[in-house]
């Protein structure tokens, strides 16, 4: 628990740095939404695209000891055996238009796929990082990114290669909804470290630390391990979205040595059943490929993102380039 407490101020420091740079990207034929939006103090929202509510549900299951490790030959306890553990956090969901071939070559993908989640509340999480780097550690949030996704002034990244393959189902006739599958054979799987609370084999509840894993990793000790995948449907009033991926864990500052837990496998579900934001979202076309009408800034519709303010989006924050430096320094749990 302390541990990763210490953990947790490290991608403060980072943000506090990344906030010198800043470079507003004004390049009308990008993803980014025009600059003359105002009013909306987030920074989920800089492209064009759809935007969905809800929470993103969290289970681990099929739970394993590991038995590869010489220090690891504790049988499952009593309370981790045939459980499944679920948990949930309150989520939003990006669907937004790529950026353009010149911008980023190497994104082959027919859109980019983000769910940003919070522990308690967007608003708080906002203001708290803003506010000097004073972010609680319980509003640490999971991302996922389908890519790397730069927020104007993060050096952006035209080498970027998508963290998932997509695929949208050919046009079936009526339009919507979308068919979305997508796979990820990297080895370092690109979806976060996260953390949890469950039972131990010395306490109720106990604090660890999960890594996502893939077949890449050659991890042979744990059986039949497959690549993570996600699946998304999607049409202009709502969208579900789900990945699956093998997960490792272990416990973090367990202090007491004589009742040790012993270092996991499992398997981890992410599932999300949201509800268009449609004040934050343009307008969806119907037909593949996947377009939007830009409704975000133009006409009469003036609501949205303030380039101009303190937000973090202006400052060019990229999160998950913090989340891969805590994932390192996460990372040395699961070696
Ligand atoms: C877990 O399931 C196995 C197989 O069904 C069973 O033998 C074992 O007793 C169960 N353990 C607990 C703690 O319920
Ligand atoms: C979220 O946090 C903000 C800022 O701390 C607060 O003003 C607001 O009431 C909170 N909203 C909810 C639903 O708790
Ligand atoms: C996506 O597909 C290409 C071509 O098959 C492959 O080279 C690349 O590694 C894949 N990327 C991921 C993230 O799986
Ligand atoms: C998680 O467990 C720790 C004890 O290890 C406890 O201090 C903390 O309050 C728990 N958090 C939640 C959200 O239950
Ligand atoms: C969606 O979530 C955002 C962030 O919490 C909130 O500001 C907005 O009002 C929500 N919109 C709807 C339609 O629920
Ligand atoms: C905002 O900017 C866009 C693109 O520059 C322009 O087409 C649109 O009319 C502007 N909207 C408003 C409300 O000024
Ligand atoms: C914005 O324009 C659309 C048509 O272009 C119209 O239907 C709508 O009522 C207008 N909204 C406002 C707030 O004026």
């Amino acid at each position: 628990m302390r541990r990763a407490a210490t953990l947790l101020q490290l991608p403060l420091f980072l943000a506090a740095q990344a906030l010198g740079k800043v470079d507003i990207n004004d390049k009308p034929d990008d993803n980014y939404r025009p600059q003359n939006v105002t009013g909306l103090d987030y920074f989920y929202y800089p492209w064009i695209g759809s935007y969905y509510n809800s929470s993103a549900i969290f289970t681990i299951s099929d739970i394993k000891p590991r038995h590869d490790r010489s220090d690891s030959e504790l049988e499952l306890c009593g309370q981790l055996q045939n459980i499944t553990y679920t948990w949930s956090h309150p989520a939003i969901l990006a669907i937004t238009e790529t950026r353009s071939e010149d911008e980023q070559p190497k994104n082959t993908n027919p859109i980019d796929v983000s769910l940003f989640t919070s522990y308690s509340n967007f608003t708080k999480y906002f203001s708290d990082y803003m506010d000097s780097g004073n972010m609680p550690e319980w509003d640490m949030p999971f991302v996922f990114e389908s890519i790397e996704i730069s927020r104007y002034s993060y050096p952006a990244s035209t080498d970027a290669e998508p963290y998932f393959n997509l695929t949208v189902a050919e046009d079936t006739g009526n339009g919507l909804p979308f068919r979305v599958t997508g796979s990820s054979e990297l080895a370092d799987n690109p979806l976060e470290n996260l953390q949890m609370n469950m039972s131990t084999c010395s306490r109720s509840e106990g604090w660890w630390g999960v890594g996502p894993i893939s077949l890449a990793n050659g991890l042979d000790d744990i059986d039949s391990v497959t690549n993570p995948t996600l699946q998304l449907t999607f049409d202009d009033t709502s969208a579900s979205f789900s990945i699956q991926s093998w997960i490792v864990a272990n416990t973090l500052g367990e202090e007491d040595e004589e009742t040790e837990t012993p270092s996991i496998s499992g398997r981890l579900t992410i599932e999300f059943l949201g509800r268009i934001d449609a004040a934050r979202s343009d307008v969806l076309n119907e037909g593949t490929p996947v377009t939007w009408t830009p409704s975000m800034g133009f006409g009469n519709n003036s609501l949205s993102l303030d380039y101009g303010s303190g937000a973090l989006a202006t400052a060019g924050v990229n999160i998950r380039q913090i989340w891969i430096t805590l994932g390192a320094v996460l990372a040395y749990i699961f070696i």
